[in-house]
């Protein structure tokens, strides 16, 4: 099973443009469904419109979470509250997040207010910048060692990772990442996780890539570079391409 998520951002601007999407989106989603788990992550305004709308097989994420219970945290958004709007899934570590200010020990915290409200974390992780000497694989380590530093392997097997290499990501990339360089994180993630948890557990937590992943790209990074799926950006926000990006990676 490979999955697809879209990662609206701050997408679309109207809450029709939003239930549109989600109509068209999960049109696909029953389309592929044999293949692909579909899950979409709308900004937190839409969350409970488009948890309404949505219907099986297409599932409902959020982006981002509090990594703390105080209620003082203006324009902040509880774990709690999320499952409250029957989102399933969150994002957590995004590269925009992290230059916003969330640091390693942040999305652990994170993690764990996800767990307790049983949601499931999607974990990003991606190098800044991608040095030939391989140093770019210390930062991914590290960002990997305090997501899962708490976990018990339950729990570890409920996560999905999504390898984001930040200058492959948004309109500003410089471009998407190779297949071969896709591959190289996929192996260098699953042997961590071989490492903490055994291989019955690596082998269960999906590793999927993001990053200027589109309907032309998609396949071979799931035939040579070793992904379980994509975290989707611009491409989730045209349905159109989205679904041709489906049907590339299904057959
Ligand atoms: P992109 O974004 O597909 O627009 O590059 C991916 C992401 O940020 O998750």
């Amino acid at each position: 099973m490979l999955y697809l998520i879209g990662n609206w951002k701050m997408a679309p601007e109207k809450g029709t443009q939003a239930a549109d999407l989600v109509k068209k989106t999960n049109d696909m989603a029953k389309l592929y469904k044999k293949n692909i788990t579909t899950i979409i992550c709308p900004p937190s305004i839409f969350l409970a419109s488009v948890v309404k709308t949505a219907k099986a097989p297409l599932l409902v994420g959020a982006q981002g979470v509090a990594g703390s219970v105080e209620v003082a945290q203006t324009g902040k958004i509880s774990a709690g509250m999320l499952k409250d709007s029957g989102a399933q899934y969150v994002i957590v570590g995004h590269s925009e997040m992290r230059a916003r200010g969330d640091s390693n020990t942040d999305v652990q915290e994170q993690i764990t207010r996800l767990f307790e409200k049983k949601l499931i974390p999607i974990v990003c992780v991606g190098e800044k910048a991608h040095d030939a000497q391989g140093w770019y694989l210390s930062e991914v380590k590290e960002q990997l060692e305090t997501a899962f530093g708490n976990l018990t392997p339950l729990q570890a097997k409920k996560m999905l990772i999504a390898y984001e290499p930040v200058w492959a990501i948004g309109a500003k990339a410089q471009r998407a990442a190779t297949p071969l360089e896709c591959r190289e994180m996929t192996i260098f993630i699953c042997k961590f996780l071989t490492d903490k948890y055994g291989e019955k557990v690596a082998k269960a937590i999906p590793v999927l890539y993001g990053g200027s992943a589109d309907e032309f790209n998609a396949k071979s990074f799931v035939t040579e570079g070793g992904a379980q799926g994509f975290l989707v950006g611009r491409v989730s926000l045209d349905a159109k391409r989205f679904n041709s990006l489906a049907k590339s990676i299904s057959a």
